[in-house]
Parts: C-alpha cells; sequence; structure tokens
C-alpha cells in the first residue's frame, strides 16, 4: 500500500500535523485507517502553509521516524473508545481535544442528532480542527476554544449545563490537571457538564508514567543549576495514581465504573544521524519545556540519554520508555 501525507498547520507554526491515509486529496481524519501524527520544525525553520516541496523534503527524516511509530498509534485509542461506546443520538462534550482528529472518528458514529463538541485551550489546534472539519462532511461536530482549568459565567452557562450525555477525554487531562490549584475546579466542571447519570470516560498519563525520562529530566535540569523546586515546577504534567483519581471523581460526585492502569513499554524509533528519532529525539519533541530551563540545550540531551542508556536499552539494542495510561469511566450520581 502507498501511504500518503497531507500536511495541516498545528499548535504552533513550528508544528504540523501528518495524515496518513491510503488516498490522496480530502483529510482522512475520522476515516477509518487514518494514522496522524505531530511532529515538529526545527526551530530554525519556520515554514508557510502550504509546505513547499523544500519544507516537505526537510520533514522527510521525521516523517520516517513517526512513520516507523505508526503501529502503536490505533492501539493506543482503541480500549478508551470501546468504553466510550458512542451511541447515534449521544451529546458527547471532548476537553482537550487537540487538532480533533479523535473527535472527528467520534462524530462519524454519531447521527445527525447526535452532537460533539471538542473543546482546547489552544487557538492553533481549535483552529486546524475547525479547518479539517470544515472540509470533513460531519454537521455534527463543533470546536471551541476554552480553557478547560477556567471556566467564565459565560463558558459555564454554555458548557457545564447538565445537558451532555458523555464527557470524554485522551492524552489531555494530564496536562490539564497540572496546576494543584484548579485540579478540583475542572473535575467539577467535567461533572457540572453532564447529565444526571451522564458518563466521563477518559484515558491519560498515569502515576510512573515515563518514569525514567522523567526523572533524568529532573537531574538534567538540577546539573544545570536550577533548583530542584523549579525543576518540579517545569514540568508540565500532572499523572495521578488511580487511587488519586478515584478518590478526586468520587468527592466530586461520581461513582466510578472503571479504573485502570496499564503499563504499556513504547519501543522508540531508531536514532538517526541528526538525532531525530531515538531517545535525543523523543526528548526533544516531548519535553520542549523542560528544556527552556537550561542554558545549554543540546548538552541536556544528552545527559539524559546518557543516564538512561543503559536503563532503556534491551539485549537486542532497542530502547523503550515506560508507558503508563490511566483509563477510567465514571457515572455521575443522581
Ligand atoms: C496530546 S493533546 C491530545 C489531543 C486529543 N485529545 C488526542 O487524543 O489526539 C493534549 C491537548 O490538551 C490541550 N490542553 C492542555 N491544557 C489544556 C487546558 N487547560 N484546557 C484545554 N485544553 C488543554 C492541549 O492544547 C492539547 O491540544
Amino acid at each position: 500500500m502507498v501511504i500518503v501525507f497531507n500536511l495541516y498547520r498545528s499548535h504552533t507554526s513550528e508544528q504540523a500535523i501528518l495524515i496518513f491515509s491510503s488516498r490522496h486529496g480530502k483529510p482522512t481524519a475520522g476515516r477509518e485507517g487514518s494514522l496522524v501524527f505531530r511532529c515538529q520544525f526545527p526551530r530554525r525553520q519556520n515554514p508557510s502553509f502550504p509546505l513547499s516541496i523544500h519544507d516537505i523534503n526537510s520533514l522527510t527524516h521525521i516523517f520516517q521516524a513517526y512513520n516507523a511509530a505508526a503501529s502503536f498509534v490505533p492501539k493506543l485509542t482503541t480500549t478508551v473508545l470501546t468504553y466510550l461506546d458512542p451511541q447515534p443520538d449521544d451529546r458527547i462534550l471532548d476537553i482537550g481535544c487537540g487538532d480533533g482528529a479523535l473527535t472527528l472518528q467520534i462524530a462519524s458514529a454519531l447521527s445527525s442528532s447526535g452532537q460533539i463538541l471538542g473543546l482546547d485551550a489552544s487557538p492553533s489546534m481549535i483552529l486546524a480542527a475547525q479547518q479539517t472539519c470544515s472540509r470533513s462532511n460531519h454537521t455534527n461536530c463543533s470546536f471551541h476554544l476554552q480553557d478547560c482549568t477556567r471556566f467564565s459565567k459565560e463558558s459555564s452557562a454554555k458548557y457545564l449545563n447538565e445537558s451532555w450525555d458523555k464527557v470524554f477525554s485522551n492524552a489531555a487531562l494530564h496536562w490539564i490537571l497540572r496546576k494543584p490549584e484548579t485540579r478540583d475546579d475542572v473535575i467539577r466542571a467535567v461533572h457540572s457538564a453532564l447529565k444526571p447519570d451522564g458518563i466521563f470516560v477518559f484515558e491519560m498519563g498515569g502515576f510512573g508514567n515515563c518514569g525514567e525520562v522523567y526523572a533524568a529530566l529532573l537531574a538534567a535540569l538540577i546539573a544545570d543549576g536550577v533548583s530542584p523546586v523549579e525543576a518540579r515546577q517545569r514540568s508540565p504534567w500532572f499523572f495521578p495514581s488511580e487511587e488519586w483519581m478515584r478518590n478526586a471523581l468520587e468527592e466530586t460526585g461520581f461513582e466510578v465504573i472503571k479504573m485502570e492502569s496499564e503499563y504499556r513499554p513504547t519501543k522508540l524509533t531508531a536514532s538517526d544521524d541528526e538525532d531525530k528519532g531515538g531517545l535525543e529525539g523523543w526528548v526533544k519533541l516531548m519535553a520542549a519545556q523542560f528544556l527552556e530551563a537550561v542554558r545549554d540545550r543540546e548538552r541536556a540531551v544528552q545527559f539524559v540519554a546518557d543516564i538512561l542508556q543503559s536503563i532503556i536499552t534491551k539485549h537486542d539494542g532497542t530502547q523503550w520508555i515506560g508507558y503508563v495510561r490511566l483509563r477510567g469511566v465514571a457515572r455521575k450520581r443522581t
């Protein structure tokens, strides 16, 4: 099969969304078999869209690295989508919807009287989602800009009005719940959005997620002179345990139906000459916020790689990171 990919602007002008499909032409988000990746442009580049052949050529190495990881992607959401079990007339709120690829996939399962609304705090993610949506023929799907840690009176009246059958969130709550002072507000917002008996279905990074890389990143910052307190504050994530999440939900008025962690070691792509794949590539892509705190980014990345070398490398030379997913289903108690 020939894999083609369409490129869309994403999060910032430094990122692109690659939508792979077996067809040319229309965006394929939401269609069976489509695989969506985000990739970061090298900082020195600031591509304009539509991308030139030169930009596309310069992305080839990134494309190859992501393509190598493609087999993981459909598996990543299979279980949580099974738990969501979208019904044709469902009204679903998607928290931290990102570029909307998954939201559109869910929209495919809804009838014209069903509805899914994606909320995200990133203007460019919402723009990308709206553009992809307008190119599709979905009429039951929309996207609004909204910081889910902070709802105004107007946005509360619009979204947190007990009108949703289901609230869904994938790979976003470990960002949204980052600040201790707004964690309760987020869970209360989900509760207020749902109809009585409505269902909250989520998957996120759980306790211990990528723990080895997380620890090495903290050590790299501290070795660079950043205080331990500041190093911890630089973390963009909160990875709660099953117990924390269960308590938080129950205290807010949910009955927890499922709460499970899955340890899912994930094989890194092979490293290339330019360090685009492998551990170095992963760290530069995923932990950019941590690296903003150091004086010498390359040295910090090398530090992380040196610390982790023997921990993440198997006898056959492949390298693995310990992903931990936390998944849950909770019903709003009446
Ligand atoms: C990894 S993406 C996941 C996107 C999508 N759910 C998916 O599965 O492809 C995480 C998203 O969470 C969003 N996000 C982070 N903090 C947020 C907040 N406070 N409110 C709303 N969205 C937020 C980010 O902008 C990003 O689009």
